[in-house]
């Protein structure tokens, strides 16, 4: 079994960690271990209607984000990686200034020391310069940077389209290639 971590911090696109979660829940070689702020229940409450247990049950482990004695929190922890999906500009500075004040934080830092990889999905419009420096502070560290940017050559018909085609890339940052994305060249 590989040990994925996925982090869903208090930004908009809870669908966005649904869709990663409910793909990883199809592949039994994958154990997902799922850590959410407090402020990541209280935007999944506002916008994601199939709800926050429905969530946590996709994940294989939940850990309470308050306890910095849960496994994520040591690097002799084996993982393959973290996601953070949807990633708050709160976390992502937490994530910079190695400000580890809560699980999810102190996850992504070890992942970091690790040198594992770490693939993060800001979410926030228009960004100022802080969170623009900090995302280039994690591009520098050799993060993903996985923006939930639409794209339009792949033909999505739906919202939907749109989230699982911003999933599968963030499945094949840890090179989880069987996934559901429609690829430039496939049908030729
Ligand atoms: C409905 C809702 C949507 C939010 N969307 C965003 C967002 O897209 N990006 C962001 O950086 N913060 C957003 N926030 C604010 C964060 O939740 C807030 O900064 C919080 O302190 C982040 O904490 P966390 O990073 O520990 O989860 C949103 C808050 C709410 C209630």
């Amino acid at each position: 079994m590989k040990n994925l971590v996925v982090g869903i911090s208090g930004a908009s696109g809870t669908a966005i960690a649904a869709a990663v979660l409910e793909r990883l829940h199809t592949m039994p070689e994958w154990n997902s271990i799922l850590v959410m702020t407090g402020s990541a229940e209280k935007t999944a409450n506002i916008e994601y209607a199939p709800g926050v247990e429905y969530l946590k049950s996709l994940a294989n482990d939940v850990c309470n984000p308050f306890d910095i004695g849960e496994c994520i929190a040591s690097g002799s922890f084996r993982t393959e990686g973290m996601v953070i999906v949807p990633c708050s500009m709160k976390t992502l500075a937490g994530i910079v200034s190695g400000y580890s004040d809560n699980l999810l934080l102190r996850a992504a830092d070890v992942t970091l020391k690790e040198h594992r990889q770490l693939t993060v999905v800001p979410r926030e419009a228009p960004m100022n310069v802080i969170h623009c420096r900090n995302l280039a502070a994690l591009a520098e560290l050799g993060c993903t940077i996985i923006p939930p940017v639409m794209s339009f050559y792949n033909h999505p018909e739906t919202v939907d389209d749109m989230i699982r085609h911003i999933a599968c890339k963030i499945l094949d940052s840890f090179h989880i290639y069987d996934n559901d994305m429609t690829r430039w060249g496939d049908g030729k």
